[in-house]
């Protein structure tokens, strides 16, 4: 394992789901310092956001620092990167849900796009060594040919947030080229696990069947998603942070490597709640995916990257932290 002790890591969207494990995940394998951006928005309970930060501080005192500073406002992110003697950057920060994506695109583009560039712009100003970049799976769009792989053509995202991604790598490949600077770019597919955001379809459904209440099941259940598990996505992300030097700009697909329909992701939620889910259906929603899979090839030979957890293991994870944070997510 490479030797973290020298790096200050910016980690945007730190507050977040996948920011927090990430950020906790720097400073135990021995980080000097985690820098820690978000805006802490209300896209959901802004307490939570909080209560992530502060058990990072709780957790590792000076080295963990919180900013609560907007992405975009790049001089202010210049300025404490510097300040901090930032040495490479873990970007997360994003409006990151789809649906809400279509009823606001230009906000998504503010924070992705131009929030992306900002981050890039700032991380060459403090000379930083490298960055690590959050994109999705929903760069793919409909893909009719499965496993996806890097490889694969993404030239038709269907909903903003998507083309966003999309468009933030594209955006991390200029910086490269112009720079020098190694960008990884890692396609994460639908991740899940303690702490997971409540518009996602697990959080959702745990609450709503622990509870009786009636579950809304988009088309027929026979979509597919690609879940994976917030530790394996993390395992991911340091992997990419240590050896994107060698490869100068990648993008690697992140997966569970096992997809389940829509329907048995419903029974497994039934199963661990111990309750029969009661569905209310309704019809596709737009820009939302038929299916997802993370063709893994690349990120096992390149990054040696092996997901462990599987999914009915997995929410019952999630499902034990919601219950020791009834208070905020069950409410
Ligand atoms: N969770 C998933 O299934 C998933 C899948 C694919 C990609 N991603 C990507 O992973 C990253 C993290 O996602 P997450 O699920 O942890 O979401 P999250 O919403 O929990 O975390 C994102 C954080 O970014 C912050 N943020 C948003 N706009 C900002 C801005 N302008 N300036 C500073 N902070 C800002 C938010 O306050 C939030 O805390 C995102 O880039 C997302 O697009 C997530």
């Amino acid at each position: 394992m490479t030797d973290l002790s020298n790096e200050t890591v910016l980690v945007t969207g730190s507050a977040g789901f996948i920011g927090s494990h990430v950020s906790a995940e720097l400073l135990r394998r021995g980080a000097a310092r985690v820098v820690g951006v978000d805006c802490v928005t209300d896209y959901y309970d802004p307490r939570r956001k909080r209560l992530n930060h502060q058990q990072l501080v709780d957790a590792f005192g000076d080295r963990f620092q919180a900013h609560e500073v907007d992405i975009t406002e790049q001089e202010q992110i210049t300025g404490l990167m510097r300040d901090a003697g930032v040495t490479g950057v873990v970007h997360l920060a994003a409006k990151a849900g789809v649906r809400p994506s279509i009823a606001d695109p230009v906000g998504y583009a503010m924070a992705n796009v131009v929030g992306t560039q900002s981050v890039l712009s700032a991380a060459s100003a403090c000379d930083c060594k490298r960055v690590v970049c959050a994109s999705s799976s929903s760069v793919y769009g409909n893909n009719e040919k499965t496993p996806f792989s890097e490889d694969d053509s993404v030239e038709r995202p269907i909903s903003p947030y998507a083309a966003t991604k999309r468009a933030c790598e594209l955006i991390g490949h200029t910086h490269h080229h112009l720079t020098g600077m190694p960008v990884a770019m890692l396609r994460f597919f639908t991740v899940f696990g303690p702490g997971q955001r409540p518009d996602l379809a697990i959080s959702l459904f745990l609450g709503k069947v622990s509870k009786g209440e009636t579950i809304n099941r988009f088309g027929d259940g026979t979509t597919s998603r690609d879940y994976t598990f917030v530790d394996d996505i993390v395992g991911g992300v340091m992997r990419a942070y240590e050896r994107i030097d060698a490869h100068g700009y990648r993008i690697w697909n992140l997966g569970g490597d096992h997809p389940i329909t829509l329907n048995e992701l419903i029974e497994t939620v039934g199963r661990v709640v111990g309750k029969e889910p009661v569905i209310n259906e309704m019809g596709m929603q737009a820009g939302d995916v038929e299916r997802t899979w993370a063709d893994l090839s690349r990120s096992r030979a390149e990054l040696g990257y092996a997901p462990s957890t599987g999914i009915e293991e997995g929410i019952e994870r999630q499902w034990a932290w919601m219950q020791e944070h009834a208070d905020l997510v069950l409410a």
